[in-house]
């Protein structure tokens, strides 16, 4: 870019008088003014001092006007000078041939003065003018580049800020879930520990006197042999009783009670022994809750499970009994936390009992075209897996609900009567536990069908050796109360 400080004009002619008359007059119109006599000076010259304005004569010895002005805006150093040939008046040829080379302007010989310099004059301003414009548009094209990069730095600011939210918002909502599934393991975990020792304790008080009834009613079944024995005998040796004694027997039914005191003791002896049972199960479900699986009889578990809930299903003044259709197919002993399974049972059944409730609440002169019916089905599927699916024909879930029934805390139910957790922690208990699935299909106003999936074997369930167990088909099957504890 030139030095707009200077006012340096170079005059390129080989013509003396021609330099002499120009000089004079623009020294005198206050111009610095410099002189070339040949094309070749002149862009030495140029080079060493770029002038602001070059008025350039076509007829020269060595290199003409016309080279040099295509010399000088061949070179980006001085392409910018702006350059008026010095033609003849006639010589229209040369003046387009300039102007089509890159001069500005011609000034035409013998020179105008004042012609010459307002054209002179009016190029250096337009030279200033566009100089100007060059550098604001530099400055423009600076700063738009500025912007842009800057409009860059901040998409990709933005891009990463985006990210970092959205990786925080998963990380965050990932550490809720998390949570959520531990507090359920907590209060299961919890009630369990609460549950195992309460019922340890019951379980240890109960012992002993039904163990001293159920010893001592052997004795006293003994002693009561033994005195029916001795009546027995006293009417033999005495037939002719005295009339007191005959009026006593006949009060109190001698005879009856012959016959059935052996009965009474006998069922009293089922009953303790039956007691003995449960206090048993009671004691394996707080010792062995936790340990390892067994193999069972998925079938008993589901049997013992609907005893339990059997006064659910009782008919209610205004509500009808519910139905339970057992479709059992043939199962094999499956390999499973038998108790945990009961209470995954009892979680499903729980809810269809709820759900069909609920139904009966609503319908008004609930009839028998709407008998409330829950459907066990039992299959083998794929060879390796059990499939338990219970089906009611209660309101059915609606799709909201249906994505939401496995969350942990997810209720429809109104406070104090559901936790929303039976899903959740079932939903543990089979996925996690015993690497099944559990899913549900439901057409609202249709009831609902709850899939409960199991493998056949678990792994690392080593079969016990004879010795150690002989009979652990009959001993792992759960009793109901076992089952009841379970849900507690
Ligand atoms: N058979 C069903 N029919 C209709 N809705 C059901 C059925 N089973 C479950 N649900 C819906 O799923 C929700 C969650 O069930 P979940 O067993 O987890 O909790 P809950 O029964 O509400 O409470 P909790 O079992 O802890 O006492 C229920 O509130 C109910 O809306
Ligand atoms: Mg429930």
């Amino acid at each position: 870019m030139q030095n707009s400080d200077t006012n340096l004009i170079l005059i390129v002619d080989d013509t003396p008088t021609n330099l002499e008359v120009l000089s004079e007059a623009l020294t005198d119109a206050g111009f610095d003014v410099a002189v070339a006599t040949s094309g070749e000076s002149a862009i030495k010259q140029i080079e060493y001092e770029p002038p602001e304005l070059i008025l350039l004569d076509v007829m020269m010895p060595g290199i003409d006007g016309f080279e040099t002005c295509k010399r000088l805006k061949a070179n980006p150093k001085t392409k910018h000078i702006p350059i008026i040939f010095m033609t003849a008046l006639a010589d229209t040829v040369d003046k387009v041939k300039g102007l089509s080379l890159g001069a500005v302007d011609y000034i035409t010989k013998p020179f105008q003065q004042a012609e010459a310099l307002a054209r002179i004059q009016i190029h250096l301003k337009l030279q200033n003018i566009s100089v100007a414009l060059e550098q604001q548009n530099a400055r423009l094209q600076q700063e738009i580049q500025e912007r842009v990069s800057a409009e860059l730095a901040l998409q990709k600011l933005t891009q990463e800020l985006e990210q970092r939210v959205s990786e925080r918002t998963k990380e965050l909502s990932q550490a809720l879930h998390d949570l959520q599934k531990a507090q359920v393991k907590l209060i299961q975990s919890e009630k369990l520990a609460t549950l195992g020792q309460l019922v340890a304790g019951v379980a240890h008080e109960i012992n002993n006197p039904v163990n001293f009834i159920h010893g001592n009613l052997q004795h006293a079944s003994c002693y009561i042999e033994d005195l029916l024995a001795l009546i027995s005998l006293y009417q033999t040796q005495f037939p002719d009783s005295s009339l007191e004694i005959a009026k006593k027997s006949k009060e109190i039914d001698l005879e009856f009670i012959r016959l059935d005191l052996p009965k009474i003791v006998s069922s009293m002896a089922i009953g303790t022994q039956r007691i003995q049972e449960i206090v048993q199960s009671f004691r394996n479900f707080s010792r062995h809750d936790e340990a390892e699986v067994k193999k069972v009889n998925i079938h008993d578990g589901l049997n013992s499970t609907l005893m339990l809930i059997d006064h659910r299903l009782k008919a209610k003044p205004g509500y009808p009994t519910i139905q339970v259709i057992k479709d059992y197919g043939n199962l094999p002993p499956v390999e499973c936390f038998a108790g945990k399974m009961n209470q995954v049972f009892m979680n499903v059944l729980s809810n269809a009992i709820d759900a069909l409730e609920e139904l009966m609440a609503n319908t008004q002169n609930f009839d028998h075209k709407l008998s409330p019916i829950i459907r066990i089905h039992t299959e083998v599927v794929g060879g390796d897996r059990i499939a338990i699916r219970i089906t009611d024909n209660g309101p059915g879930i609606s799709e909201v609900v249906q994505k939401r029934v496995f969350d942990p805390f997810f209720t429809t139910k109104p406070a104090g009567k559901g936790t929303g957790l039976g899903m959740s922690i079932s939903h543990q208990i089979v996925v996690e536990k015993h690497g099944g699935s559990l899913y549900c299909i439901s057409c609202p106003g249709n009831g609902a069908e709850f899939v409960i999936e199991i493998p056949i074997r678990q792994e690392n369930f080593s079969e016990p050796s004879w010795w150690e167990s002989p009979d652990i088909l009959e001993t792992s099957v759960q009793s109901p109360e076992s089952s009841l504890i379970a849900q507690i």
